[in-house]
Formats: structure tokens, sequence, C-alpha cells
């Protein structure tokens, strides 16, 4: 696959404790100990057993990476799962719980502004996801035209309706902008990177998100559910034919550019975790 630039080949999974505790192998280990004549594993003892050795500690090596199995998607799924603190997910999340949006969403106390500022910055995100998408020849990004899990057109039907309600509609905060940029960035000279965020972004609002959507729709709008939290069709097949999609995609790269991508993780929680806070400013 040709990039623009060279995908940085600094792995910092193997220099960060966070992430090395998943003990991701690295590719070059996979290869097995190629036997050149097989005959000498019969005629020469000494031979035969270090082979025996090696050949065992090439298998102890071949472990796959989290999730491999099933392909990439679960990869990214092991994780971004990992990256949440118990609070937020208490099945698989391991994070210690410090920033306020990482605090139990039953215990949030949003405000009808702080969440306008998401809506609006959410909003930007998803018209910069879509727009690369949307105007991209690029196979990668063009494999994810018009695959139903769009956003911003329902953005902008919600935020057309809060201002009908009387709302003044804020423009994008920094924190938006910032990421809006970074994510055209990224998706000019790190395709892998920008597949990272594209996957966070859609599935995080399919699964947390919703949650977090149906709890300040409890505390601040009489329950109203927003177009936001609305798809066209069955949501679960829309994921799963965006997972095939991704698992193909994926299937192009070499491990390093894999590992490059789930690298990308973490700064895809942070992004959003900024974006997510501001609904409790
Ligand atoms: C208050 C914040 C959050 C809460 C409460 C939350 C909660 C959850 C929960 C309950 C799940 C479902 C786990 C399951 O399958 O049983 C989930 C999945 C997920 N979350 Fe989050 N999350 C939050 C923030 C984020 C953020 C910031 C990201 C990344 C940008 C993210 C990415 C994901 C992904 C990729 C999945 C997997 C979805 C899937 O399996 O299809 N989440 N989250």
């Amino acid at each position: 696959m040709a990039y623009s630039a060279p995908i940085s080949p600094s792995l910092s999974f193997f220099k960060n404790p966070q992430l090395t505790r998943f003990s991701f192998p690295f590719s070059p280990l996979y290869s097995r100990p190629r036997i050149q004549n097989p005959s000498l594993l019969t005629k020469n003892k000494t031979w035969s057993s270090s082979v025996v050795v090696a050949a065992t500690a090439a298998e102890k090596q071949k472990k796959r990476y989290p999730g491999e199995s099933k392909g990439f998607v679960e990869e990214m799924r092991f994780v971004a799962m990992r990256l949440h603190t118990k609070e937020q997910a208490p099945k698989e999340g391991e994070k210690e719980t410090k920033a306020p949006e990482e605090r139990p969403v039953a215990k949030w106390e949003p405000t009808v502004e702080g969440y306008l500022r998401f809506l609006v910055d959410s909003k930007l995100v998803y018209d910069t996801l879509e727009g690369i998408i949307h105007q991209s020849t690029f196979p990668t990004y063009a494999e994810f035209k018009n695959t139903g899990l769009e956003r911003a057109e329902k953005l902008e039907t919600d935020l057309k309706w809060f201002k009908e309600q009387g709302y003044e509609i804020p423009e994008p905060t920094d924190t938006g902008k910032k990421y809006s940029q970074y994510l055209k960035d990224l998706s000019e000279k790190d395709p892998p990177s920008f597949i990272c965020h594209f996957y966070n972004i859609y599935f995080a609002h399919s699964a947390g998100g919703r949650m977090i959507g149906r709890k300040v729709a409890e505390r601040i709008l009489d329950n109203r559910e927003l177009e936001f939290y609305k798809w066209d069709g069955d949501l679960s097949g829309l994921l799963q034919n965006v997972r095939e999609k991704l698992n193909k995609v994926a299937g192009e790269w070499t491990r390093e550019e894999k590992n490059h991508c789930l690298e990308e993780t973490e700064k895809s929680f942070k992004y959003s975790g900024e974006i997510l806070r501001l609904i409790l400013s």
C-alpha cells in the first residue's frame, strides 16, 4: 500500500508500560526456525534436540495478539476496552479513574449549555470524518462511504431543534477544532492512525455514547431521544458491515502498520474524552 509519507517505525506499545501489559508479540519473533535438511533431525541427536528446544521456544513466541484470531477489529476493541475505567465499562475497563468524564455517568451533573458544546464539537468531528471519507478516492477510505453510521446530518437536525427551543447554538470550541485539524492531518499522512480514530469514534458512540445520551436526556431533556442516537436500519447490522470492511482494509497492512494503528487508540481516547468533558462544563 503506498502512503504519501512513511508510517513512523516507533512502536511505543513496547515502551509504554500501560500498553506493554498486553504483551503484544513483535512480528519478527513469529518466524519459525527453518530446517534446511530434515534428515539431520534423525542422523544427529544433538542437532535434533536443539531443534526441538528452538521449536518449543518458537511455539511459545507464536502467541497471537489479543483478539487477532477474530480479526483486526477485535484487536482494536481489546485495546479500547482496557482504556476504559471500571466505572465506564465494569466488565473490561482497567484504567484508573482520573478525569471527570471517567466517573460514573449516573453521577454526572450535565447542563444544557455544556451538552450543546459537546454536540457542536461532535458535529465538527463527524463533519470532518465524513467529509474526508466522502471526497476520497483512496480505496482505504472510499470503502467507508455511506455505511449508515454517519452522524453529521443527524446532529444538524438536533441542533436545529435546540435552536427552535430558544437555545443559542455555540461556536465549536478549541477542543473540537484541534481534533478536527488533527484528523485532517492524519488522513493525509497516516491512514492506519486515521482508521483507528474512525473505528473508535463510530463504535464508541454506538456503545457508551448511547448510554450517555439516555442518561443525559433523563436529567436535562425530559427524556427526549435525539436524532444523534437513532440510526436508519438495524444498528447491529450496520456495525457488522463496517467491522467486515475494517477487517478487509487492515488485512492489507503489515504487522507494524497494525501495531501503529492500535497505538493510536490512546490519542483517540484523549481527544474524545476532552469533547465528552464538555457535557460537564
Ligand atoms: C463516559 C465515557 C464512556 C463510557 C461510559 C463508555 C462505556 C462503554 C461501554 C459500556 C461499552 C460496551 C462494552 C461491551 O461491549 O460490553 C463500550 C464500548 C466501547 N467503547 Fe466506550 N465508553 C466511554 C468512552 C469511550 C471513549 C472516549 C472511547 C474512544 C474514543 C470509547 C470506545 C469504545 C469502543 C471502541 C467500544 C467497543 C464497541 C464495540 O464493541 O462495538 N469509549 N464503552
